[in-house]
């Protein structure tokens, strides 16, 4: 059976996650979305709830598992038995670090091959960085993330305006905003 790990931090999962994990899961018999658990990144949501929100997303997909991990990616990899790992790349300016981590991981553990997958030319500029970024700006980020991930965001989120037009009335929202 083929099967490949889909690693990274997905703080949040993004619609470009999303093409490359489609892309990948015609390619293998089985994919595992792998959550990285200790990350430099200071991520915003927590492991478990990245792992609910890919779950969330990813729901019907038959040939695809999400999990977590911690240590080491290729270690892990090993012990799931996966021949690979995917990771996607967006632009030229992803390559270097992927090339790095690439070789590494097959310094590290030459049975694991690194595959790279290019998602569409219309996710080359989405980063999970900017979502956040619009997101705490009150911006609008449904095009850029499934419903799930938008649905959390909102709720870490709540932009004073938007909270108050949800409530009733305009005169109401007058006077709950004082
Ligand atoms: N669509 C949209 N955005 C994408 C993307 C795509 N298809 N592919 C990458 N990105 C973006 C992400 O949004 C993210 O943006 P951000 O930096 O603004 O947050 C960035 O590219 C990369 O994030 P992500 O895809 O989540 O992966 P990552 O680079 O954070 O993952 C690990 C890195 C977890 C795979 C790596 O750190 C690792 O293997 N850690 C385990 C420890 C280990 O083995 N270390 C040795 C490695 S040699």
């Amino acid at each position: 059976m083929r099967h490949c790990i889909y690693p990274g931090t997905f703080d949040p999962f993004t619609n470009g996650h999303l093409d490359v994990l489609l892309r990948a899961a015609k390619l293998f018999d089985r994919v595992t979305v792998s959550v990285a658990i200790s990350s430099t990144k200071e991520p915003l949501f927590s492991a478990e709830k990245r792992v609910a929100l890919i779950r969330a997303t990813v729901g019907k997909m038959p040939n695809v598992d999400v999990t977590s991990f911690d240590g080491l990616l290729v270690e892990f990899a090993h012990a799931q038995r996966a021949s690979a790992i995917i990771r996607g790349l967006r632009a030229l300016s992803d390559f270097e670090f992927e090339f790095n981590m690439a070789l590494m991981n097959r310094h590290l553990e030459p049975q694991v091959e690194t595959i790279f997958v290019m998602p569409n030319e219309s996710y080359s500029y989405t980063s999970s960085t900017l979502v956040k970024q619009i997101a705490r700006l009150g911006g609008d980020i449904t095009k850029f993330v499934p419903a799930p991930v938008a649905e959390a965001l909102q709720e870490v989120f709540v932009h004073p305006n938007k909270r108050t037009r949800r409530v009733g009335k305009k005169s109401d929202w007058h006077r709950r905003s004082t």
